[in-house]
């Protein structure tokens, strides 16, 4: 099986990270992934904020993903599981593709990750808290270009916990047409 295979084939959510933290020359990598990834003609519109696992502004969209929520009690991981790294990547309002050309760079990111041995986790829980009251001012916290907004997100690092892939149903999921 080609190597590009096999990490699709053995990908799977990480929900649990060891406390390191990627190196520099490793998360550029991951970086490099989302921006080689393929956008709707090659606009290029869409936007990656990497964010240190401590930085401030994550417990702030923790903490206003939950409010949303309406829970009376936190769940008892945060929605990055304490990964060491997590981008955000934004789009376009604007640009009808954006959404697809996120999710797009997400997957190159999670692939990337598992060929160089680290863990992910695509992460949509946080949209209402990024596209909600607070918007404005977590788009200026996190760096979005002016007419941005949040697509999708990925938290990334060392595998503290494994889990097997998930199992899927080809025959009511795929049709051949002859
Ligand atoms: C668009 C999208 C959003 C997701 N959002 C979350 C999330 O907010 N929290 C979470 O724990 N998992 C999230 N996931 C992960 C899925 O639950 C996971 O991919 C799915 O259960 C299949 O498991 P696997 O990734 O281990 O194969 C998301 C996945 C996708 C594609």
């Amino acid at each position: 099986m080609s190597e590009v295979l096999r990490a699709i084939t053995e990908r799977s959510s990480t929900r649990g990270y060891k406390k390191d933290k990627i190196a520099p020359e490793i998360l550029e990598q991951l970086i490099q992934a989302g921006l080689e990834a393929p956008t709707a003609a090659n606009k290029q519109e869409i936007h990656f904020s990497v964010i240190d696992g401590e930085a401030a502004v994550l417990q702030e969209i923790e903490d206003e993903k939950n409010r949303g929520f309406g829970l009376e009690q936190a769940p008892p991981n945060n929605f990055y599981y304490d990964a060491p790294t997590v981008i955000i990547i934004s789009g376009d309002k604007n640009f009808s593709w954006s959404e697809l050309d996120a999710g797009i760079a997400v997957e190159n990111i999670a692939i990337a990750a598992q060929a160089l041995g680290l863990g992910s986790l695509i992460i949509g829980c946080v949209k209402n808290a990024l596209r909600g009251e607070k918007e404005a001012e977590f788009a200026e916290k996190l760096g979005y270009p002016e007419g941005y907004e949040y697509k999708i997100a990925i938290a990334l690092g060392y595998k503290a916990v494994t889990k097997e892939p998930h199992t899927y149903e080809y025959e009511k999921q795929v049709t051949i047409v002859k």
